[in-house]
């Protein structure tokens, strides 16, 4: 006999199934430093499949130094070193014998400014799924390259141009290329560190239906500014603030019952 659930909502029933899983990422009493400055002191967190995830909090509190650290961006920072243990799938990623780029195409990442390679479009989204090895003929790297842009919602705008440079894209069509670019490897995370913001209105809403959707496959986590958008997109939102996480839980109860103080302060808009 199925038991009913105390919240009918459909998106919210995938959520509950999605929260009896194991973790995609987990991460376990995690520091960053820059050289001896600790840019995020123990952070403990569990990201699941099919949820948005949102990390708010105010500029210079760790948020995109934690993000990067869920797929070793850190690692390009010289200075950079994190303590503690991060497991994608149960494996820690940290370990000496981890694939980094294999990684990277497992943890996908979106940056804030869009950032096409200087290629056509049907480059763009060929070169990852070519460097992995994932089409066998030109036909598979065709189906590739549209089926990306598809999911993306790009490709009627770009279909018939695929050959022209990805730079020549407007803002929001860069970023959907990029997300494009990230979902071609076929991913199991996407991090996205405030993708929207340097998009107007349109492009940003055009994302925002783009990454609802695309959390029915991937464990998606989302920096950003925008409290609005947090409570849009997201499903679980950690509030970070001066290096640590100070509360993480289902948005709506962040949002609207919020358990910590400076949680409280900063999402009614006392300081950020
Ligand atoms: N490459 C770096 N080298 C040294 N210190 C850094 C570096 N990147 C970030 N920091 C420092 O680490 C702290 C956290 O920065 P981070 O960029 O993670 O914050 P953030 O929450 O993403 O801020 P914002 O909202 O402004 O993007 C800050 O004090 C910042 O100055
Ligand atoms: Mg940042």
């Amino acid at each position: 006999m199925k038991m009913t659930m105390p919240e009918q909502n459909t998106a919210e029933a995938t959520t509950q199934t999605a929260a009896a899983a194991k973790p995609k990422i987990s991460a376990h009493g995690v520091s960053v430093f820059y050289g001896d400055k600790k840019a995020i002191d123990d952070v403990s967190i569990d990201v699941h499949t099919r949820y948005v995830t949102a990390f708010i909090g105010p500029s210079g509190c760790g948020k995109s130094t934690f993000l990067r650290s869920l797929n070793r961006m850190n690692d390009t920072i010289a200075s950079a070193r994190v303590e503690g243990e991060i497991l994608l799938d149960g494996e820690d990623i940290y370990r000496s014998r981890m694939d980094v780029v294999q990684l990277r195409a497992r943890v996908g990442m979106v940056f804030q400014k869009p950032n096409p390679f200087p290629k056509s479009i049907y480059e763009n989204i060929a070169y990852g799924p070519r460097i992995h090895g994932l089409a066998s003929s030109k036909a598979e790297m065709d189906r590739i390259v549209e089926e990306s842009l598809q999911r993306a919602g790009l490709w009627e705008e770009v279909k018939d141009r695929l050959a022209d440079s990805g730079t020549a894209l407007s803002g929001g069509q860069q970023q959907r290329l990029c997300i494009a670019r990230a979902i071609a490897v076929d991913p199991e995370v996407i991090l996205m560190d405030e993708p929207c913001s340097a998009l107007d209105p349109i492009a940003t809403a055009r994302i925002e239906e783009l990454i609802d959707e695309l959390r029915g496959r991937y464990a998606i986590v989302i920096v950003t500014h925008s409290m609005q958008q947090a409570a849009r997109v997201s499903q679980r939102t950690a509030f970070f603030h001066m290096g640590k996480m100070v509360e993480y839980g289902k948005t709506s109860d962040i949002f609207t019952n919020p358990r910590e103080e400076r949680t409280k302060d900063y999402i009614t808009g006392r300081y950020g």
